[in-house]
């Protein structure tokens, strides 16, 4: 298999994981924000709610371009997973739903830089403005959620997670190299 061919393997498998992921993502801020009732938080976590789903349909149509489906397995753990959470939130009191959707957010901006590095070296450079974008709003939510529980005494069992590079930074390792014109050209799929 060529390096392009992997990579292009690579970039299908980041997506269909992001795609189930967001899925989960939406479902369980929907039961968070519904577990809530300080107006103004309920209100920023239904719009990161409305954001996953936006980047759930962003990624399926990657997939679909690429002629490739979601997988069903993950789809519908995706599903019980977040319904599971999106209750949870409801019992668990208000730490834990915030410091756990933190981490994930985390984990969530780095699997877009990757899916951006993969694309560059499969020869998809049309995704890559779209993907560092999703990036980008999922530094936002992480930032809202630390904001969340910083300071909170239960951070003494629970401890916070290293905090992300400045939001800038994830443009830059795609901006060194040969892509870099791929990132100020502008492509889009929003
Ligand atoms: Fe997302
Ligand atoms: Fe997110």
């Amino acid at each position: 298999m060529t390096e392009k061919a992997l990579a292009l393997q690579k970039l299908i498998h980041q997506l269909q994981l992001a795609y189930s992921g967001e899925r989960a993502a939406a479902l369980a801020y929907r039961g968070h924000w519904r577990s809530l009732r300080d107006v103004e938080t309920r209100d920023r976590i239904r719009q990161i709610e409305e954001e996953e789903w936006h980047h759930r349909a962003l990624v399926g149509r990657m997939l679909k371009e690429l002629g490739k489906k979601p997988r069903l397995f993950r789809e519908l753990r995706a599903f019980l997973i977040g319904r599971v959470l999106g209750l949870l939130c409801h019992v668990s009191g208000r730490f834990l739903p915030m410091y756990g959707a933190g981490k994930l957010e985390r984990k969530n901006v780095k699997e877009y830089e990757v899916a951006a590095r993969h694309a560059v070296d499969s020869g998809h450079p049309e995704y890559v403005d779209c993907l560092l974008l999703m990036a980008e709003v999922e530094w936002d939510h992480e930032k809202f959620f630390r904001a969340q529980v910083e300071g909170h005494s239960w951070l003494s069992m629970f401890p916070l997670w290293p905090p992300l590079p400045p939001k800038e930074q994830i443009r830059t390792p795609l901006s060194s190299d040969k892509s870099a014109a791929i990132l100020t050209e502008g492509f889009s799929l929003t």
